[in-house]
């Protein structure tokens, strides 16, 4: 199974991603989670925030999550993940792939700003320090047409998040299927 994060920076994909892994962990279920921030810093160093680029990094999580996935380990893709198409793409690749949309208002994540980023966005035009493509804020994110899973986090706490997404995984668990090997030729 694997859980498509989407949102935008600073709504809560990776707190709720390290919460339900925890809890899952504690019931027994294995679990992986693909953080956006960590892969980009290894396998996907060579990319960067446009659109193509975006595109490719979500290809290589759902590829990765895919084989996790396979083996019957819970996959947690942490990610903005902001086009559509790419969400369709996956799902249509893959098996028991479920959309989670992460939501919080612009206006609380400009508040919160853990990482800056908005903040840098939000500079004049030509300083050398301006974000040119946040998320959000000068970068498309189309909202989920029909999230599998939705989560408003500046709605319920972090306990009750945490809890509703473990409620969905637990209910929508698959049984193992045996992993078939094709020879590559
Ligand atoms: S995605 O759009 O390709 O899905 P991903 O989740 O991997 O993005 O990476 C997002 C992370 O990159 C953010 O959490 C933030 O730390 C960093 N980042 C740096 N520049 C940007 C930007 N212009 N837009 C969004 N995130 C950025």
């Amino acid at each position: 199974m694997i859980l498509l994060f989407c949102g935008l920076s600073g709504a809560g994909k990776t707190t709720l991603a390290k919460n339900v892994a925890t809890e899952l962990t504690e019931l027994g279920v294995r679990t992986e989670i693909i953080d956006g921030d960590e892969y980009r810093s290894e396998i996907c160093r060579d990319l960067g925030f446009s659109k193509a680029d975006r595109c490719e990094n979500i290809r290589r999580l759902g590829f990765v999550a895919s084989r996790f996935s396979a083996h019957g380990i819970v996959t947690i893709v942490s990610a903005i993940n902001p086009y559509e198409e790419m969400r369709r793409e996956l799902t249509e690749k893959y098996d028991h792939v479920n959309v989670v949309h992460i939501d919080c208002p612009v206006k609380q994540l400009i508040s919160r700003d853990t990482k800056g980023l908005y903040k840098k966005a939000f500079l004049p035009d030509g300083h050398p320090d301006k974000l040119k493509n946040l998320t959000g804020i000068n970068a498309r994110f189309d909202v989920p047409y029909e999230p599998d899973l939705y989560i408003n986090t500046s709605e319920s706490t972090v306990q009750e998040s945490t809890s509703s997404l473990l409620y969905f995984i637990l209910n929508n668990l698959h049984p193992v299927e045996p992993v078939k090997y094709k020879a590559a030729n």
